[in-house]
């Protein structure tokens, strides 16, 4: 194991390379007092389940979500992340991902969590964890889809997702995460080849694959649930075309489509149910690379920080989660929405904020944004350094750090990518 002092990020473009595994540490042990302290005890409906969360590993939606249901009083934490080993170039650190510290430090004391690194996209991975399932003899409770990818690859095709819009192209005021300035952009439009692409990536054929061969393999408990994170968004134009409207909304639209048909399959054979969960936007490394999502998360921010309404960030969102699926008398039924989607997105939907946002959108000139968009950046950009484990308070980034802990089953981690062929398709 290698120990030196980084303190600062490798950087290309706008895209960190290297992570900060004392900063990551930090963070994720920060979320479990969180999570710990929201649950004073155990909730009676989730104790002792087990959960299989595909997409696990980043400090977005996976590892908060796994954070709060364990202390939520779930006995079993399966996660699947694409996750590789740190690389150095000479003696220099080169690239290291959060996942990989984030993994660490979830496993320090493995107990009841077990992590795959995988392409979960891949039939051995399937067949791998349906094996060991059937070996250990667990079922699973409940199924969190919290994968999100730019390229899937399946039985040798090979699909890309894109953020293009559909219909004409459309023309907007993004902010540059580079100079923090409103800039014109023209967000291109995808063509049928591309829509299809992107739906083949995040839509919901990968799940239904996942869930018939936990049925088949008679590994769907009782009662199974599963919950395929998703996205709508507001109203505002340029967001609504950016997203629901856009290639992704195409692809979200599968993933609704196949959760409805799930929801009546896993209700014949174990009486369980499937649905999307509209979760609300939270700062992620994507939104960086694209200037409209960053300008509405920055004014989103700014909001919220100047007192008009509420960001919830993965972790408030992964315990209202755990509440809502788990709470006395199944209060996740009354969230449903007409169309049978849980509905975790209310403060970032509700009228009065997203008003205030319309009224940022609805007058600004290219330039020095408002100074509540400007607040909001401030704020952007030291979540989206934390993402990374930077700019982390209480870190000593001028401390000796081991950057590249070994991951391996005497921690309960499987590496299906350190050694195979599978490593390069994602
Ligand atoms: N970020 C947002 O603002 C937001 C808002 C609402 C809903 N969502 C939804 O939540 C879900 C998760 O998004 P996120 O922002 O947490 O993403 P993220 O990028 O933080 O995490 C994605 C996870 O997927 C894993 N992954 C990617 N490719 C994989 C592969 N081939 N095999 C195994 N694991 C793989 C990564 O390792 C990571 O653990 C997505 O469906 C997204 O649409 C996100």
């Amino acid at each position: 194991m290698t120990e030196i002092v980084l303190n600062a990020p490798r950087a290309r473009g706008l895209f960190v390379l290297t992570a900060h595994p004392e900063g990551c540490r930090v963070l994720v042990e920060r979320q479990q007092a969180r999570a710990r302290a929201a649950f004073e005890k155990p909730l009676d409906a989730a104790r002792g389940k087990t959960v299989l969360v595909l997409g696990s590993t980043t400090f977005g939606y996976g590892s908060s979500t796994a954070i709060a249901l364990e202390q939520a009083g779930f006995d079993r934490i399966i996660g699947v992340g694409y996750e590789t080993a740190p690389v150095f170039r000479g003696e220099k650190l080169a690239m290291s991902s959060p996942g990989w510290y984030i993994t660490d430090t979830l496993q320090a004391r493995a107990g009841n969590h077990v992590t795959y690194l995988a392409d979960a996209f891949s039939a051995e991975t399937r067949d791998r964890i349906v094996g060991d399932l059937r070996a250990r003899g667990e079922k699973i409770d409940l199924l969190v889809y919290s994968v999100a990818a730019p390229r899937r690859s399946h039985l040798g095709q090979e699909w890309t997702s894109s953020l293009l819009v559909v219909g004409e192209p459309l023309e907007v005021l993004g902010l540059d995460f580079k100079s923090g300035e409103l800039k014109p952009i023209t967000v291109g439009a995808a063509d049928p080849l591309q829509i299809e692409h992107t739906r083949r990536v995040m839509g919901g054929d990968d799940l239904e694959m996942w869930v018939s061969a936990l049925l088949y393999a008679g590994l769907a408990e009782e009662g199974m649930k599963v919950a395929a994170l998703s996205y709508i968004g507001p109203d505002l134009e340029p967001l609504r075309r950016m997203y629901w409207e856009g290639a992704l909304g195409e692809a979200k639209k599968h993933i609704d489509a196949t959760t409805r048909a799930l929801d009546s399959r896993l209700e014949r054979a174990v009486g369980g149910s499937a649905f999307t969960v509209m979760n609300p936007a939270v700062v992620t490394s994507a939104s960086v690379a694209i200037p409209a999502m960053l300008r509405y998360i920055s004014d989103y921010l700014g909001c919220a920080e100047t007192g008009r309404g509420q960001y919830d960030d993965p972790l408030d969102v992964g315990i209202h989660f755990a509440r809502t699926l788990y709470g006395e008398g199944e209060p996740w039924r009354e969230h449903l929405d007409e169309a049978g989607r849980l509905r975790l997105d209310q403060h970032e939907l509700e009228p009065d904020l997203q008003a205030a946002i319309a009224e940022l959108w609805s007058n600004q000139q290219p330039g020095v944004p408002d100074e509540v968009t400007r607040a909001g950046f401030e704020r952007f950009k030291r979540d989206y350094a934390r993402l990374y484990g930077w700019e982390v308070d209480g870190v000593d980034y001028e401390a000796a750090c081991t950057v590249d802990p070994e991951l391996g089953p005497e921690r309960s981690v499987i590496d299906l990518l350190a050694s195979d062929e599978m490593r390069d398709r994602p």
